[in-house]
């Protein structure tokens, strides 16, 4: 199985689970559409024989291809707008329908999975561009099984044409760290429209912590081996982007790439695997409390050759897809997606001279850090990714 399938079975089990809507927390400007109320329509009953939905009842549409649900969804601003769509699907085949928007199908034959019950409601979230005003969704089922059960379309729509995508990480994304060393993150603009501002905060050597807390992050242990803080007032930085007025805003994006120097033995850089888990969540959970779109990055790879091979290294992968499992943010891979390119690049084996050669080209001066053109490439991994796995960014992609 895909990571991407593995991540969306995942967030489906946790949303049921849990019993509550994993949009609830990512939007604070989502609406929510119930498929029983107009001005939605429902080719079929509206029934609630089924616990677990929102609202009076749900879409139970006719067995048949065509038997389509229909909302009425108005944005503020043309631009890309999340949809969350809940439903049931107790059946034991996948109910494929098309995703129109304003009559032009946005996602072909998007698959509704099996819940594996008829109570077991979960999210499937989808990416569509939406114009200023009111929009027509309509799930039109392409097989005779029909539509699942529909209990409601929640959308989060741009609030305007415009977005800023902040930037949380350490010297592999900052946007320069010393001679010649160069980010992904300052790279990315390249890749996005005028309409997203890329707001880089990316630090060199900076753990998830020592980037929240900064100098208060002292260099002693305390007994549960997690580095002592001084003070919890959170770093200038974090201050701006939860800034009620000029920071994260609905529809803007949060990348966070940390573990590279969290795996240092010694404080302030120090960071345990809970402690680790801990400030990822807090950090997403304030971007969905604005709104904003999180998205979890695991950290780039570093060059490690065995043989031929270049190779995975860094740590704090499984941790980053714990808090996107736990939280509903997606994750991108970097990890693994770079140590791929690496080997598509035929990077290894390395003799170890970053002065010459592709290897010099890409790299500064070891083995972590890049030049302009490592960093340009490993934002185009980043950028294919958002498109991939149709994150809200992907809107603003050129
Ligand atoms: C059952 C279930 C309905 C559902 C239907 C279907 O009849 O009770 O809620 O819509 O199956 O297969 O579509
Ligand atoms: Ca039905």
């Amino acid at each position: 199985m895909s990571l991407r399938r593995r991540l969306s079975a995942a967030v489906a089990l946790t949303v049921a689970a849990a019993g509550v809507v994993m949009a609830a927390g990512t939007a604070a400007a989502a609406t929510r559409h119930e498929a029983e109320s107009a001005p939605a329509t429902c080719d079929g009953l509206i029934e609630s024989n089924h616990a677990g939905f929102s609202g009076s009842g749900f879409c139970n549409a006719n067995n048949a291809a065509g038997a389509a649900a229909q909302f009425t969804v108005s944005a503020p601003a043309a631009g890309a707008a999340t949809v969350n769509i809940r439903y049931a699907n107790g059946g034991t085949s996948s109910r494929p329908a098309d995703v129109l928007v304003n009559g032009a199908v946005a996602h072909a034959g998007s698959a509704f999975d099996p819940t594996g019950a008829w109570t077991t409601w979960v999210t499937k979230r989808l990416t569509v561009s939406l114009n200023a005003g009111d929009n027509i969704i309509r799930l039109n089922p392409t097989t005779a099984g029909g539509l699942p059960n529909l209990d409601y379309l929640e959308v989060d729509a741009p609030t305007s044409g415009k977005t800023t995508v902040w930037l949380a990480g350490d010297s592999t994304v900052a946007s320069s760290s010393g001679s010649n060393v160069v980010g992904w993150g300052r790279e990315l603009s390249n890749y996005l429209t005028t309409d997203a501002t890329v707001v880089n905060s990316a630090i060199g050597g900076r753990s998830v912590q020592t980037w929240l807390y900064e100098s208060a992050v002292t260099s002693t242990k305390n007994s549960a081996g997690e580095c002592v803080l001084s003070s919890t007032a959170y770093a200038a930085r974090w201050q701006a982007m939860l800034n009620a007025s000029t920071g994260m805003k609905a529809g803007d994006h949060l990348f966070i790439q940390f573990g590279i120097n969290d795996g240092s033995s010694t404080c302030p850089r120090h960071v345990g695997s809970a402690r680790y888990r801990e400030l990822l969540t807090t950090m997403v959970r304030a971007a969905q409390q604005r709104g904003a779109h999180p998205v979890l990055v695991t950290p780039v790879a570093a060059l490690t050759c065995s043989g031929s091979t270049a190779t995975p290294n860094r740590g704090f992968l499984t941790e980053t897809l714990d808090v996107g499992r736990a939280t509903g943010a997606p994750v991108i891979d970097l990890h693994k997606l770079s140590y791929t390119l690496y080997n598509g690049l035929r990077f290894c084996p390395f003799n170890g001279d970053y002065s010459s050669g592709p290897v010099g080209a890409f790299f500064a001066n070891d083995h972590t850090h890049f030049e302009a053109a490592g960093a340009r490439q490993i934002a185009g991994l980043v950028t294919k990714a958002v498109r991939d796995q149709q994150l809200a960014l992907s809107a603003y992609l050129r």
